[in-house]
């Protein structure tokens, strides 16, 4: 076991790796599963590629949630406010997944389907006329906010205010930027729930807010600051992205798109092969070590190092993926890693794919000739290594 690797600087490859990763991601994987690396943000990591080894990382209880465990070495601050389940180990974890898991299950969220479908049709009824857009900010950006707040019960959310906030604290590659908007969010969710709690509904944010103010040791008021933020942004932030990269795929494999035309049946599996194939999340949230983690004859030192777990690389690993690199709508994707692995899964899952389901079809019906409206390398990508999606995406029709 050694602790010597030579730190591989993903920041000097610039704009080339935020627009394709996967190259560099895959001959990281040729020589072994963890690399420790400079992340395009500027700091340190230590980077888990190939689909066995992220997939045990993700489900290890060795590697910590908790920002307390972060080394100060490291100069890192958490990317959301207060605290959520995404940065909790057991038993905390397990009490603030449980305080908002059913409104989660795939039946709860089946009855929000003609709710969704309402949303899109008057999405697309305002994009239609037009003749092109950017596909973002005409329906990947505004349908999933728009579900997430009724959901939640915030109907007054200020759109474009979150929506840049949220962007930056999650994408910046400069640190006082993300801070400043970070902080930002962070009062803007404060003024909103105060707001939420002068006018309570019928709904879940005035639940959890209820089990914050009457009952305080079920959701203390860090937690109830974390909940709001872990839903709207995670709510938001990787559905836009799940709706675009898929959109994007079927656009630059005419192949693929004819067949799901032909056979809307094929739709659920080429969700998921959007999923695997270009999925929202590179990198998912922060982990960091306790102990030494020994994987591939590498021992990450403990003591709060940081561990990222690449999402994007699993998924095109040729060990559990034949052929990774072909997008295939009817491939077999059982298994994929988008949406995590172990206890911290994805609790949206069942509302992105819904959501993206109606998206992407009826866009597809409304627009039976529907194509990309720039060269597909000149589509801008979104920086930092979390999220992967288009700033922006020119189609027309
Ligand atoms: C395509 C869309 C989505 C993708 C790809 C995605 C991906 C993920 C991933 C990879 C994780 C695990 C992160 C980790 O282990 O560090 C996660 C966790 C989570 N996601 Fe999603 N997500 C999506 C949509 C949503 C939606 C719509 C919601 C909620 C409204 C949501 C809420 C959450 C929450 C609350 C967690 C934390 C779960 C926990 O810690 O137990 N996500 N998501």
């Amino acid at each position: 076991m050694t602790t010597d690797a030579a730190t591989v600087d993903l920041a000097a490859l610039g704009e080339d790796f935020t627009r394709n990763p996967y190259p560099v991601y895959a001959e990281l994987r040729a020589r072994g599963p963890v690399h420790h690396i400079r992340m395009p943000e500027g700091h340190e990591a230590w980077l888990i590629v190939g689909y066995e080894a992220g997939r045990a990382a993700l489900a290890d209880a060795a590697l910590s949630k908790e920002w307390r465990n972060v080394s100060p070495e490291l100069g890192i601050a958490p990317l959301s406010a207060g605290i959520t389940m995404l940065s909790a180990d057991a038993p905390r974890h397990t009490r603030l997944r449980k305080l908002v898991a059913r409104e989660f299950t795939m039946r709860r969220v089946e009855q929000l389907a003609p709710r969704v479908q309402e949303i899109t049709d008057q999405l697309l009824d305002a994009m239609l006329p037009s003749g092109k857009a950017d596909l973002v900010d005409a329906l990947s950006f505004p349908l999933p906010i728009a579900v997430i707040c009724e959901l939640l019960g915030v109907p007054f959310l200020d759109q474009d205010s979150f929506r840049s906030w949220s962007n930056t604290a999650l994408a910046s590659t400069d640190r006082t930027e993300r801070e400043t908007a970070a902080g930002q969010l962070s009062q803007y969710l404060g003024r909103l729930l105060a707001q939420k709690r002068e006018q309570p509904g019928d709904d879940l944010m005035s639940a959890l807010i209820h089990a914050s103010d009457d009952d305080g040791d079920r959701l203390s008021g860090e937690e109830l600051m974390g909940m709001a933020w872990v839903l709207l942004v995670a709510g938001h932030e990787t559905t836009v992205n799940l709706i675009s990269n898929g959109v994007l795929a079927l656009l630059t494999h005419p192949d693929q798109l004819a067949a799901l035309r032909a056979d809307f049946s094929l739709m659920d599996g080429a969700i998921e092969e959007m999923l695997r194939y270009d999925g929202p999340v590179e990198t998912p949230t922060y982990r960091f070590t306790i102990e030494p983690y020994d994987l591939g004859g590498i021992s990450i030192p403990g003591g709060g190092q940081l561990v990222l777990v690449a999402l994007a690389d699993a998924d095109r690993d040729p060990g559990r993926f034949p052929d990774p690199d072909r997008f295939d709508i009817r491939r077999d994707t059982r298994g994929h890693l988008a949406f995590g692995h172990g206890m911290h899964y994805c609790l949206g899952a069942p509302l992105a794919r819904l959501e993206a389901r109606i998206a992407i079809r009826s866009l597809l019906e409304r627009c039976p000739d529907l194509s990309l409206d720039a060269h597909p390398a000149a589509v801008p990508w979104r920086t930092g290594m979390l999220i992967r999606g288009p700033e922006r995406l020119p189609v027309t029709w």
